[in-house]
Parts: structure tokens; sequence; C-alpha cells
């Protein structure tokens, strides 16, 4: 991807700045978030984007940048939110403090219906985040819209440079995907964003990073780590695929994950330590404890396996790339720890052996180029599975037989969703055992057995989550089956908990 063929985004902190990117990327275009201090290196974009952000731009320590640099592109500019108010400032305006927010929607009252907002309705839905606002103009700046009480929410101060006040990267703006790609309509130099051109020229810097050097990587049959060792492979590198089975995956997937790799041309060496990890866990029933046993024990034996590593190449996806960048000083509270140690990477980043080909991507777009790369549609659409795997489906301690439960509930679950339509439809679905005996009767006698919770949850982002309506006929014929066949069940539960409060996984 040629440098100018992007949208650049330039980050003031808003929490909706990620998805001004994802946006970009959903019309079909390149779109790469910058932190500020990135700014005098973001290439020759063909479009800049400034987001909101939570700061006034009175404030002494506001986030500022370089105007000179910023219009010196060249190229059509579009601050929303802070990013406007910042603007009109730089063209000589004024911006009025406010210490009231204005929060939720508005309906925008077009007084120019070419070039941003050509082919928008009046009095749209957009969306509003803020407390300052513009006061005075400057000369030369023209209103395109306004709010229902006669408020300025978009101007535009020369031929290349807008702003708006509300958000329309959030989909309560109704419009506002269109409102972007009428902004983006104006950048000469913007090429479309195309898979296949992309993983030519990243297995072009594949083989320019790799040479002749050993790259190791761990897969799991996850979507990720899939994509990584056949883009690897398919580069002709000298790939080592490495797959720790710690005993704690659902019914038959060591086998599944072996036989996709050997369909797909790609030979992964298995680390069968599934004794090593019963063992570590033996009488363990703290959550946390279990992770960390787990994510420690997973590492070393990941690592006594790779042994000297000339490059060791991860799956890691763009959000996580925007979210350490973003929010290296966020305070955000751990809710469980989740399965790695970085340790160990960061002394190999710092020696420059760590090769991340799928950071400049977002999940859908690691599905485009696996479906590019030949990979089965079946492989890529799994629903996602956690690193510590079923043992955060076992409340309490964890044992060869309560796994083997939890797998057999787990197949029945998954069968029956395939086979009425539905896994598709649902983001998650799983069973996990509730150690919990209840009396029941089987077969004209007293059954003092435990509880199995199913649960089927859609979700964007795992962030939140909601619990999935699931047809009676399929729950039902779920349960039929699960009491039916699996020895040590007699109750079947299906959760219909948010998240949040709850959280996907039970621990
Ligand atoms: P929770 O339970 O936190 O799960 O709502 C959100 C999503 O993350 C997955 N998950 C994990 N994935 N290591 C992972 O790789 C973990 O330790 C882990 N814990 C939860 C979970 O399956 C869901 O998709």
């Amino acid at each position: 991807m040629e440098e100018s063929q992007h949208v650049a985004v330039l980050d003031f902190g808003s929490q909706y700045t990620q998805l001004i990117v994802r946006r970009v990327r959903e019309l079909g275009y390149f779109a790469k978030l910058y932190v500020l201090e990135d700014f005098p290196n973001i290439g020759k974009p063909a479009a800049i984007i400034l987001s909101g952000g939570p700061k006034s731009t009175s404030d002494p320590d506001a986030p500022d940048l370089n105007f000179e640099l910023l219009t010196g592109f060249g190229v059509p500019v579009l601050g929303v939110c802070y990013g406007m108010q910042l603007l009109n400032r730089k063209f000589g305006g004024t911006v009025q403090a406010s210490d009231r927010r204005e929060y939720g929607p508005a309906a925008l009252v077009i007084e120019d219906g070419g070039g941003l907002f050509s082919g928008i309705s009046n009095s749209s839905q957009v969306w509003m985040s803020h407390s300052d606002t513009v006061k005075l103009l400057p000369d030369g700046c023209r209103v395109l819209a306004s709010n229902q009480h006669g408020t300025a929410v978009a101007l535009q101060w020369d031929a290349r440079c807008f702003g708006i006040q509300f958000h329309p990267e959030v989909t309560h703006s109704h419009e506002g995907l269109a409102i972007l790609r009428n902004f983006l309509a104006m950048a000469e130099d913007l090429q479309p964003f195309v898979i296949e051109d992309f993983k030519r020229d990243l297995i072009a810097s594949i083989r320019q990073q790799v040479g002749d050097k050993q790259v190791v990587c761990g897969v799991s049959g996850g979507v990720d780590s899939t994509v990584l060792a056949v883009l690897l492979h398919e580069a002709g590198a000298n790939v080592r695929a490495i797959f720790v089975d710690h005993g704690l995956m659902r019914k038959n997937e060591g086998e599944e994950v072996r036989h996709n790799f050997q369909r797909l041309g790609v030979p992964i060496e298995t680390v069968d330590c599934a004794e090593r990890f019963l063992t570590a866990l033996d009488g363990v029933d703290d959550p946390e404890k279990k992770r960390v046993i787990i994510g420690n024990l997973f590492i070393d034996v990941f690592w006594d396996a790779v042994g000297d590593a000339e490059l060791l190449a991860q799956g890691t996806l763009y959000p996580d790339v925007i979210e350490s960048a973003s929010n290296a000083n966020s305070k955000a509270s751990k809710i469980k720890t989740h399965h790695n140690r970085v340790d160990r990477i960061l002394e190999l980043q710092a020696q420059g052996k760590v090769l991340e080909p799928l950071a400049e991507l977002f999940k859908d777009e690691v599905r485009a180029l696996g479906i590019s790369l030949g990979i089965d549609e079946d492989i890529l659409n799994r629903h996602p599975f956690p690193g510590p795997g079923l043992a955060v489906r076992c409340p309490g301690v964890i044992t060869q037989d309560r796994l083997d439960i939890i797998r057999e509930c787990d197949a029945i679950f998954i069968g029956k969703l395939k086979e009425h339509g539905w896994y598709h439809r649902v983001w998650q679905a799983y069973a996990g055992l509730i150690p919990v005996k209840t009396v029941g009767v089987k077969g004209d006698e007293r059954s003092y057995e435990w509880a199995i919770s199913l649960r089927a949850v859609v979700s964007e982002d795992a962030m939140t989550a909601d619990w999935v309506e699931l047809p009676p006929l399929l729950l039902r014929e779920t349960s039929h089956q699960i009491l039916n066949q699996v020895k040590g069940i007699n109750r079947v539960l299906y959760d219909i908990s948010t998240k949040p409060p709850a959280s996907i996984e039970w621990e």
C-alpha cells in the first residue's frame, strides 16, 4: 500500500477514534490511526481526519498540532468534534468553553446540501457528545449545517477543510457513513483497499524481513493464528508452527486442528501436555489462580518447544495495536488476567525478532485475507475460543471427568446450532458446567447430578454482549440429547445474562 493512498486519522483521545478508522475501512479505503506525536511521520496521506477528544481547546494542556504542516499536505481535512473546534481556532475563530455537556441525538438542518452533505436527508439524526461549541467563525467560513436550535454543527473554512460537531462514526448518526463517504470522495489520490494487493505487498515484505531465517509461531486453530501460519507458509518462510495442546480443548479439537492444517499443507508440531496442565491445576478453584497457572505454564511449554527462535511471529491485530498505543496511560480496571505474559516477547521485540504481519488488519480483514489464502470459511468463521480453554467454563476444581462432561454437552449444543442454521448467527456459544448437584429422576431412580449451562451471545467486540433468543425447539432438542446422553448431568439451564454485568465466560 502506497503511503499516499491512505487516510490518516489523528487521535485526540476520543473513545470513538478507533471507530473512525473502522468506518473508513468499511468504506473500502485504508485508514491508519496516529497518536499526535507521530503527526510529522504520517507520510503522504490522501485525506486527514482529526478525531474528537475529551479536552477543551482552551485547556492549557489541550492537544495541539502543527497547522502549517496540516494544511501543507494540500489534502482534504475533516475535523470531528474537538477536531472541528481546534480547526476553527486555527483558522482564526473562537470556541466557547462550557461545563454543560450535550450528549445524544440532534437533528441536522442542512444549509448547503452539496459536497459533504450530498444526498443526506434534512433532519437526519446525528450524535452529539461535547461541551464546548464554536463561537466566532473566521472570515470566509461557511456554515454547512446547524442543529435544530440554529447552532452551527458543520463548517467549511476553505476548499479542503471541513469540520463537524457530531460523530459520524457512531451508528446513532444515521447517515454518518454516507457523510464520511462524501468527505472521502474529495480525496483525489485515495485508492480502494484491495485485499489481494495487500496480500501481495505483505508477502513481499515478509520475504524481505525473514530471508532464510527460521520463523516460529504458535497455532491454536483460531482464525488469527491459522491465517498467520498459512501466510508465512505462502511467503515461502521456513516456518515452525507449534500447537500446544493443554488438554483444555473441546471435543476432538486437537484432531480437527491437525486435520485442518494438513489440508492446508502447513505442517504443525503438537506439544501434548494435557497431563502437565491437569497436574498443575489439581485442586485449584480460584479463577485468577487458574488463569495465572495456565498462562505461565503455556508460555513455558511454548518456549521450551521454540528453543532459540531466530524470529517469532504473532497474530497481533490492529485493534490491539491501537489499544496499546492510545491507552498507554489508561487506568482501566483489571477484570481478568488475560492469557499472555509478555516479558519474553518484549525482549525479543527489542531485538527486532518479532514479526506481526497482521498488525494493520481488523478481524474481518484477516478473514478476507484468509479467504484469499484459500482457507475454508468454516475455519475462518469459527466462534472465538479463549486461550485458557475449558478451564474458564469449569468453575471450581478442574478434573478430567468435569472436562469430559463439558466436552460432550458442548459438542451436542454446537451440533444443534449448526443443524438448525444458528451457528453463524451467534457470535459465541458454549456449554459450561455448574458444579452443583441437584436432585432428579432418571429411569425411575433418583439422580443427584450436576447442571450444565448453555450460553449463546451476540457481540461486536466482546466488550458487551447480549444473550440470543434461540428457538425453543433448538433448546428443547439440545436439552433432550444432553439429558439422555451425558452421564453426570440431570439439569440443563440457558444463560440469559447480558454483559455487563455478567462476562461472556463463566470465569
Ligand atoms: P469475557 O468472559 O471476558 O470474554 O466476557 C470476552 C471474550 O474473550 C474471550 N476470553 C479470552 N480469550 N484468553 C483469550 O484468548 C483469555 O484468557 C480469555 N478470557 C476470555 C472469551 O471467550 C470471549 O470471547
